[in-house]
């Protein structure tokens, strides 16, 4: 089972990067005690989990933050945070729930990573809001918009063509936000002015 997550992670010098990652958990350990990160190699996240061996991942509803980290648009310095209680690492103050989480194994032998995780620390914000399908929408966009130049450009436009009629129907101001955000990153993207066709 995967669970769609923000993960913030720090470099050598101590900048924090923050990162949509969507470990596989075992449905039958909902505390995350362990859990498998699968960053790629190409990701600032693996870099810095190959260095520090230490982290920690957030549970949220909120996917404005997710679009905006998805895609780089993030202002990290207006963004509230407090330093994680076991880890050297930053806790996002605005989250359902979070895990403070060490390293137990790396394995980079392939392009997309293998990082076994223990949650040392975790902590409950607030409620998860429940199911609501722009906000699936939204996260489906910024799965694509993080694939652009692996998928095929037209492809992506269709598939964002389908998720704005769920937006459309049930989102709110922020899940409109992230939608609009998304598909005009997408528009913007250099291998978007292939001709359409
Ligand atoms: C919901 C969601 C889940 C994602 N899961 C992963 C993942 O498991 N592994 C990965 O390498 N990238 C994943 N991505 C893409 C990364 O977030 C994206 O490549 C990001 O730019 C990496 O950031 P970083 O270089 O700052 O670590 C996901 C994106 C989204 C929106």
């Amino acid at each position: 089972l995967i669970l769609e997550s923000l993960v913030t992670t720090l470099d050598e010098d101590g900048a924090v990067n923050l990162a949509p990652m969507g470990p596989i958990v075992d449905d039958d350990d909902l505390d995350l005690r362990r859990f498998t990160l699968r960053p790629f190699q190409t990701t600032t996240t693996y870099r810095n989990l190959k260095a520090n061996r230490q982290g920690v991942l957030h549970v949220t509803d909120d996917v404005l933050l997710i679009a905006r980290a998805a895609i780089g648009r993030l202002d990290m310095a207006s963004l509230p945070m407090r330093a994680a209680a076991v880890v050297h690492g930053l806790v996002l103050r605005d989250c359902c729930r979070y895990h403070e989480f060490r390293v137990l194994d790396l394995d980079d032998r392939d392009p997309r990573t293998t990082i076994v995780a223990e949650t040392v620390a975790s902590g409950r914000e607030r409620d998860f809001f429940g199911f609501n399908r722009a906000k699936h929408a939204v996260l489906e966009a910024a799965i694509l918009a993080t694939r652009i130049g692996l998928i095929p450009i037209e492809q992506i436009r269709a598939e964002l063509e389908r998720l704005a009629i769920p937006v459309g129907k049930t989102a709110g101001r922020r899940e409109r936000e992230a939608f609009e955000l998304l598909v005009a990153f997408v528009e913007e993207s250099p291998t978007a002015e292939e001709p359409r066709g």
